[in-house]
């Protein structure tokens, strides 16, 4: 069984609070939105390895430590996902960007992949999938399985809020991700809505409806 972990870092509580509120306009939303995402980053990248280096500062040689490992990339669910991307690209700037773009069947509910472009060496990288909402599962579930098909072998679930049945879902067809969330919600509503949640994520970041 993978990890589920809340990440609940009072400055991460209190900038969901803020985009959880109807009133938060597009401008704010998109900018608190990066800035957990940025925060998350920082508490999930605590165990990267690191290894050795020599450096040579002003007083003379030294051994110190570097991130060593494979490298990493960040691959948002579209479209969704584009507004956690900054906030991980300003912690690890030289990561790659991949994207899948999914999108939900309004009626059905159901995901459907009609865009995937990832860096060619994704088999050689440790990834972090991206989305704000982990509701039913589908687009995680479809995302990972798109990435593993195409040679992905280590990745993690960044999500901004979470739902108990999202988490199962991709709990069991996928117990080799690890999922992180800054909060795990009550339930999803009959239309597919995380609640209480914070609305359709994407519309609210680019002030579409
Ligand atoms: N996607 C969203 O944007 N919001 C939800 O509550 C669920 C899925």
């Amino acid at each position: 069984m993978s990890k589920f972990q809340v990440l609940n870092h009072p400055l991460i509580q209190h900038k969901l609070t803020i985009i959880r509120s109807k009133h938060t306009g597009t401008k704010v939303f998109r900018e608190v939105a990066n800035e957990i995402a940025e925060l998350m980053v920082y508490e999930i990248t605590r165990d990267l390895p690191l290894a050795d280096v020599e450096v040579e500062t002003p007083m003379g040689k030294s051994t110190q430590k570097m991130i060593a490992g494979k490298k990493l990339a960040v691959i948002p669910i579209l479209r969704a996902g584009l507004g956690m991307v900054d906030g991980v690209l300003q912690l690890i700037p030289a990561a790659k960007v991949g994207h899948i773009g999914m999108y939900r069947d309004e009626k059905t509910l159901k995901p459907h992949e009609y865009f995937v472009k990832l860096p060619s060496d994704i088999d050689q990288r440790d990834l972090f999938i991206v989305d704000p909402m982990l509701a039913t599962g589908g687009s995680a579930n479809m995302a990972i399985e798109a990435l593993k098909k195409r040679g992905a072998k280590h990745m993690r679930l960044v999500v901004l809020v979470a739902a108990p049945e999202g988490v199962k879902a991709v709990q069991e067809e996928h117990p080799d991700v690890d999922i992180y969330a800054a909060s795990l919600d009550e339930k999803l509503t009959d239309s597919g809505y995380i609640f209480p949640g914070l609305g359709d994520a994407g519309d609210r970041l680019f002030g579409t409806k």
